[in-house]
């Protein structure tokens, strides 16, 4: 059963704006549009991909995330869902792959093995659309509460990030640092790399 804060965050997360990444790694794709969103939540990526003509292959741990997603894609045939973890999941062939705030919860010492799952399942001139924590963000930190939301947290450093794109040409690289109110309405520093790459041939 999911927490009452992550039904929160899926209820908020529905339909948020799709951000200015994923459309720019979206016009960058070339030839067949077949995309996997890693960490699909409830679905918000999936249906932007769908109304841009995208197949989509989605994956989520939550049992919760890929149940609104059936509904919410229920008579759509060119979205596929599974119930997986990054670490599980079959990746099938894709033009582009999203994984955007669900990294975040990877377990670190299964991270570079998903990396290279990911990267062998991206085609030559593929685009990648990642986020990744970075160390200065509150959750990151001792106040991140591992009870109402996934229990593992990975953060990178700048460093670290972009060693993962020496097969890549990298299109966008921004580095995103405010401090507002989190979810829980408590103070909250973000701290986040987002990348949008091309795969080299
Ligand atoms: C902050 S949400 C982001 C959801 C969506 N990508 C979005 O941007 O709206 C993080 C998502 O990653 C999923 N997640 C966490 N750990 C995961 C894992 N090990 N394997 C697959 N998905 C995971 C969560 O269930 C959650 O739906």
């Amino acid at each position: 059963m999911p927490s009452n804060e992550i039904s929160t965050y899926y209820d908020d997360s529905e339909s948020r704006e799709t951000r200015p990444e994923l459309r720019l790694a979206t016009n960058l794709v070339n030839g067949p549009k077949v995309a996997i969103d890693c960490g699909c939540g409830a679905g918000s990526d999936i249906a932007f991909l769908r109304a841009n003509d995208f197949t989509v292959h989605a994956f989520d741990i939550e049992e919760e995330a890929i149940i609104r997603c059936a509904s919410r894609f229920e008579r759509d045939e060119n979205v596929f869902l599974s119930r997986s973890s990054f670490l599980d999941y079959s990746y099938p062939s894709a033009s582009l792959i999203v994984a955007d705030a669900s990294l975040f919860f990877c377990r670190e010492n299964e991270f570079s093995e998903i990396w290279s799952k990911m990267n062998q399942a991206l085609l030559p001139c593929g685009v990648i659309s990642v986020s990744f924590l970075g160390p200065d963000d509150t959750m990151a930190g001792p106040l991140y509460d591992k009870e109402k939301y996934w229990p593992h947290v990975l953060a990178l450093t700048k460093g670290q990030v972009e060693s993962l794109f020496l097969d890549y040409k990298i299109e966008s690289f921004t580095e995103h640092t405010t401090s507002g109110t989190g979810p829980d309405g408590k103070p909250h520093h973000w701290h986040i790399f987002s990348v949008v790459a091309v795969k080299f041939p």
